[in-house]
């Protein structure tokens, strides 16, 4: 970072041509489930992982713990788990007459994805002393998922496609990551370099779902 004179750090500005290519990285920000099995390059991981450190949490607390799963009878539990949760996810989507469109979508690139990293909340942790949170103490669970959409924005930025399995049973999860089992586990997430880029989410382009215009959000009291 620049130094002004006095040593105080200058504010970087920020013009309409970075604001331009930041909305494109908003934009081309997909949740990916096909993943090239090229590792990613020695030390990217941890940059990126340094970088999601920037991320806003209540009181200064950090309360993220991110667990880089290397060992393949720990991510074999997880695909167990997977594929267990998502058999319960189609039986119920089935009951609700949607069994065959389900059937049909990718939801994980568990088995592809190079990297495997589950994220948990801290759930009292000491860092913050408490500020923010007497109230509200979900702001810790608030604090854990902004930290992984600034390492999904910060892994786009260096080509590398970020996936969020949420289809997991999360009861056993502590247990079969060797954590303590008071954490509270927030995401189990892929990361690879993507099969390709594309402009829309894939339930988008599987006609699961499609994105709303953002006014049909606002409302005004
Ligand atoms: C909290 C959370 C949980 C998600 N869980 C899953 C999941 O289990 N499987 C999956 O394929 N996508 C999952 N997604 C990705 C969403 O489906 C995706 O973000 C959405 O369809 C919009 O697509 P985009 O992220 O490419 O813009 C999850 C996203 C979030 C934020």
């Amino acid at each position: 970072m620049a130094e002004a004179a006095g040593g105080k750090a200058q504010a970087p500005e920020f013009d309409d041509e970075f604001r331009r290519r930041f909305r494109d990285l908003l934009a081309w920000r997909r949740d990916v489930r096909h993943f090239r099995p090229d590792p990613l390059p020695s030390g990217l991981l941890e940059r990126l992982l340094t970088d999601a450190e920037l991320a806003p949490s209540v009181g200064l607390s950090q309360p993220w713990r991110f667990v880089i799963v290397e060992d393949a009878e720990r991510r074999a539990a997880i695909i167990d788990n997977f594929t267990t949760a998502n058999a319960a996810a189609l039986a119920d989507q089935t009951l609700a007459g949607q069994g065959e469109n389900y059937a049909k979508l990718k939801l994980a690139g568990l088995l592809d994805a190079p990297v495997h990293l589950a994220v948990f909340a801290v759930p009292d942790p000491d860092q913050g002393k408490g500020l923010g949170r007497r109230t509200m103490p979900e702001t810790v669970d608030y604090s854990v998922a902004i930290a992984i959409h600034t390492l999904w924005l910060v892994a786009r930025a260096h080509d590398i496609g970020l996936g969020w399995v949420s289809i997991l049973e999360p009861e056993t999860i502590p247990a079969a990551l060797n954590v303590p089992a008071e954490w509270h586990f927030i995401a189990y997430l892929c990361l690879g370099y993507p099969v390709s880029e594309e402009p829309s989410p894939e339930l988008e382009r599987a006609g699961w779902e499609r994105r709303r215009a953002a006014a049909e959000h606002w409302l005004r009291r």
